[in-house]
């Protein structure tokens, strides 16, 4: 089918699902990804002028046509051999931003040279267990031009993710041109081709039949074989990054740093105290800690017990995990996030067609965003206020 056979991001995802091999299908999906379909309802008025709602915003002052993001995630290469070069190309053409997971399968350089003049880029970072190694990768990105740091903070170690587990399949013998490299230094690269590896990689076979990875440093004092593309990449990752890190992080770049993985109204304020530009409330997308709350209703929580930091324009507060539909991204703005991530989506859209495929969903997210505002009565985001914000039920449907 063609991208426009797809009128929803749940079309674009079931599409997905019968193009992606099975390892890819598991790691992509493994974990719930309903977050935000709780009873969240809307209040909002009729009879106002609506022909011309602009869903434009900023975005840590820059400016986005759209108040969402490309959430950073890992490996998009396990989908489309173009990986997140094609949503780099996409994110320019449809005006929005990127977030680069600190585990992309296209290297720096490959991202760099695909983006487009003045093209806005978010770095995730992981605090790598070597900080030298975290240190050189901050400022080789700060460098490259990017544009922020988003530092993860809910990954001290890899979630359960049984259904990545399970399967036991290989990507690398699935896909003729791509195999997967450990490597335990300061970016990883994954699924990058054989001839282009440096000498000093460490290859992560994954034979045919084979019942496990075969690299990976241990932990918790087991190995990792056998354990799903999650627990092989995330190796380097340290389990013990903690709030002292903050200040070394600013200390290392100027770029703004936002805290990515936020989830209870004590951290927000945390965080705030420690002078960043912003956190993001997620969850992961629902793939870490089991029984998280849906990020929506930890920004209501901050909402009601701390409205004046949500207000603090220099304080940016984002949110992501299940938004699927325009009306999630308006409510999370209503109660004052500054901007919404998506992640799957565009892996899946990505999986389908490639940079077409990417820039057709965010294609429905404009026009449901832009519907769902000229039905709510407002024409600029910044007339959506948390009273239009109803009811949230805060237990799981
Ligand atoms: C992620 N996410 C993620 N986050 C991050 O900070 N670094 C990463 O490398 C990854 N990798 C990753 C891989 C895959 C396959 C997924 C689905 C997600 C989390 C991501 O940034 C975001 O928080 C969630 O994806 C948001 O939920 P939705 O939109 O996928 O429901």
């Amino acid at each position: 089918p063609l991208p426009s056979a797809a009128l929803n991001l749940d079309d674009i995802e079931g599409l997905a699902r019968t193009v992606l091999t099975e390892t890819a299908w598991a790691y992509y999906s493994s974990a719930g990804d309903d977050e935000f379909k709780y009873n969240v309802l809307i209040a909002y008025h009729r009879l106002n002028k609506v022909s011309h709602a602009s869903p434009t915003t900023n975005i840590l002052s820059f400016p986005s046509s759209l108040p969402i993001f490309v959430a950073p995630a890992a490996l998009a290469r396990l989908g489309h051999p173009g990986g997140e070069v094609n949503i780099t190309r996409a994110s320019a053409k449809e005006g929005i931003i990127q977030g680069i997971s600190n585990n992309a399968s296209c290297s720096i350089e490959e991202i760099v040279s695909a983006r487009e003049e003045g093209q806005v880029l978010f770095f995730q970072l992981y605090m790598n267990r070597s900080r030298k190694a975290s240190e050189e990768l901050l400022r080789k990105v700060e460098k490259a031009g990017f544009n922020a740091i988003f530092l993860t903070v809910d990954a001290a170690v890899p979630g359960k993710r049984e259904r990545d587990q399970r399967v036991k399949g290989d990507f690398a013998v699935r896909s003729p041109f791509y195999q997967t490299i450990w490597h335990p230094g300061p970016v990883l690269h994954a699924a990058v081709s054989l001839d282009e590896a440096p000498s000093d990689l460490k290859p992560l076979r994954f034979p045919k039949g084979a019942l496990g990875w075969t690299s990976g440093p241990a932990v918790n004092g087991q190995d990792r074989a056998g354990n799903g593309v999650a627990q092989a990449i995330s190796g380097y990752q340290d389990p013990d990054v903690c709030w002292a890190d903050i200040p070394w992080i600013q200390d290392i770049t100027k770029l703004p740093l936002i805290i990515k993985g936020i989830q209870c109204v004590e951290d927000a304020e945390k965080a705030y105290e420690h002078g960043v530009q912003g956190i993001v409330l997620s969850n992961h997308g629902g793939r870490q800690l089991d029984f998280s709350p849906a990020p929506i209703t930890v920004l209501q929580e901050l909402r009601e017990r701390r409205p004046d930091l949500l207000d603090d324009k220099n304080f940016h507060v984002f949110v992501d995990g299940g938004v699927r539909r325009g009306t999630d991204v308006l409510k999370a703005l209503c109660l004052g996030a500054r901007g919404v991530g998506l992640g799957r989506p565009f892996l899946f859209a990505n999986s389908l067609w490639g940079e077409e495929g990417v820039r057709r969903a965010v294609q429905i997210m404009r026009e449901e965003i832009i519907t769902g505002m000229q039905l709510l009565g407002v024409t600029s985001l910044d007339q959506l206020r948390p009273e239009m914000v109803k009811y949230v039920d805060r237990d799981p449907a």
